[in-house]
């Protein structure tokens, strides 16, 4: 590759690409160069503790050596081959989604990011059911591509975008923290589920092919549902014979202290997506199904060209062997528990916070400008992003509110790396609050 200056990639960048990235830190931009674990390198040579993992998709941290080497051994033998062939790195990753998911979940379907695992979701239902609609939540995050962005509940993702002409309609999420519906937990009896089953009632539910959940809204601000929100939710799907989409994109791969966020909640979907962790950084996502959900497709019903390349699927295999020999779904619930304890011990000297929740390493940290009105604190947040990264530490964008810090490390982050983002917190916190 040919050397090129920080200042030159940043003009060539501006310069020749399209616009639409809204680059972080514009003033004085990241140029990343490298990375190792949970630590960021940019051009200049500074180093970052990284609590963003390129959006929740680092969990094996950066340049995993068991990653980089199982690539070159695959790459000397052959970096291509369309799904019509049979071949053995894909065929070894079928067989371990279906013995790591929920025991009803079986057959893969490869393909090459979130959008079109979720895409592949949403023609496998269709084929499975013979109907055209769908329903999904406010603030749910599924994607760009046409049909996640139409499921997606965002209306600031879809702005002058639409039309948007499948069938799907959007019930009340769950956030308690800034319930919907102005509920309490557990005084509402989960009032934001059970409108589903008006909705369906009152509906066409013979029209509704499946229902499609993140078990933890990850864009909108990792907010974690009750833990009795599924179960409901599902006897409802249950009763109209609806099918459950689990979009496990952000939530998967032991990023939640399980090795799937769903099975916090004690349920099974009939179709799960996955991506981002599923290949430790390399392009790779699938959806799975159920057995009889899974064989609905025929033949070139659906196809993908890169699907399920063997580049890929040895990138999942490394990446999926890197969370079991490193115990990273244990790693994950014991750091998490740790972190939202040192997180919510901030609450003490910082009226800023209103809330810290998570699971695992997803975690949600709400910043107001008033604990008792909870006015989001969106302006404190963007200088909290700001004064954070002088600090040395990276953070993503924050949730639907523009108040919801998300917190998502990659989850080899180290104990001293936690301590001392959280330390670095504490500072920040304190320059926002002019002290
Ligand atoms: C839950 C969920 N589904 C789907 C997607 C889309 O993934 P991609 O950007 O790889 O298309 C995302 C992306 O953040 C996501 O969070």
């Amino acid at each position: 590759m040919d050397k090129i200056s920080r200042e030159d990639v940043i003009r060539f960048s501006d310069e020749y690409m399209m616009t639409n990235v809204a680059r972080w830190w514009k003033d004085d931009p990241i140029v990343i160069e490298s990375g190792k674990g949970a630590i960021l390198r940019d051009m200049n040579g500074r180093e970052y503790i990284d609590l963003h993992a390129m959006h929740a998709v680092a969990s094996q941290g950066y340049s995993h050596p068991k990653i980089i080497k199982a690539l070159k051994e695959q790459m000397e033998k052959i970096f291509i081959v369309a799904t019509d062939f049979y071949n053995i790195p894909q065929a070894l990753l079928a067989k371990k989604l279906a013995e790591i998911t929920p025991p009803n979940l079986k057959r893969s379907f490869f393909v090459n990011s979130g959008a079109e695992a979720v895409e592949t979701a949403t023609l496998l239902a269709k084929r499975a059911t013979g109907k055209p609609g769908f329903i999904a939540l406010w603030h749910a995050f599924h994607g760009r591509t046409h049909m996640p962005r139409t499921l997606t509940g965002f209306s600031k993702y879809k702005k002058g975008m639409g039309p948007f002409p499948y069938a799907v309609f959007h019930v009340p999420n769950y956030y308690c923290y800034r319930c919907p519906l102005g509920l309490e937990y557990p005084s509402c009896n989960l009032q934001c589920a059970r409108m589903l089953d008006d909705a369906l009632k009152y509906g066409a539910p013979e029209e509704i092919a499946a229902f499609i959940a993140e078990p933890i809204q990850g864009t909108a601000g990792n907010i974690v549902p009750p833990k009795d929100y599924f179960r409901v939710v599902k006897n409802i799907l249950d009763q109209y014979g609806i099918l459950f989409i689990d979009d496990e994109v952000i939530a998967g791969f032991g990023r939640t202290g399980k090795m799937f966020a769903i099975e916090h909640f004690g349920v099974q979907p009939d179709i799960m997506t996955m991506a981002k962790a599923l290949g430790g950084g390399f392009p790779v996502s699938a959806a799975i199904a159920s057995e009889e959900v899974g064989t609905a497709f025929k033949p070139l019903d659906h196809y993908s060209t890169y699907g399920g390349n063997p580049l890929a699927m040895t990138a999942a295999l490394a990446a999926i062997e890197v969370i079991e020999e490193e115990n990273l779904v244990d790693k994950a619930a014991k750091n998490g528990e740790y972190m939202i304890k040192r997180l919510r011990e901030l609450m003490d000297h910082h009226e800023l916070i209103g809330e810290v929740d998570g699971k695992g390493l997803l975690i949600g940290m709400e910043i107001v400008k008033d604990r008792k009105t909870k006015e989001p604190g969106v302006e404190e947040t963007t200088k909290f992003r700001i004064e954070l990264r002088k600090r040395g530490v990276i953070i993503g964008p924050p949730g639907w509110t523009g108040s919801r810090v998300r917190i998502n490390p990659p989850l080899v982050i180290t104990r001293e790396q936690i301590d001392r983002a959280i330390d670095a917190m504490d500072d920040a916190l304190k320059a926002v609050e002019g002290r």
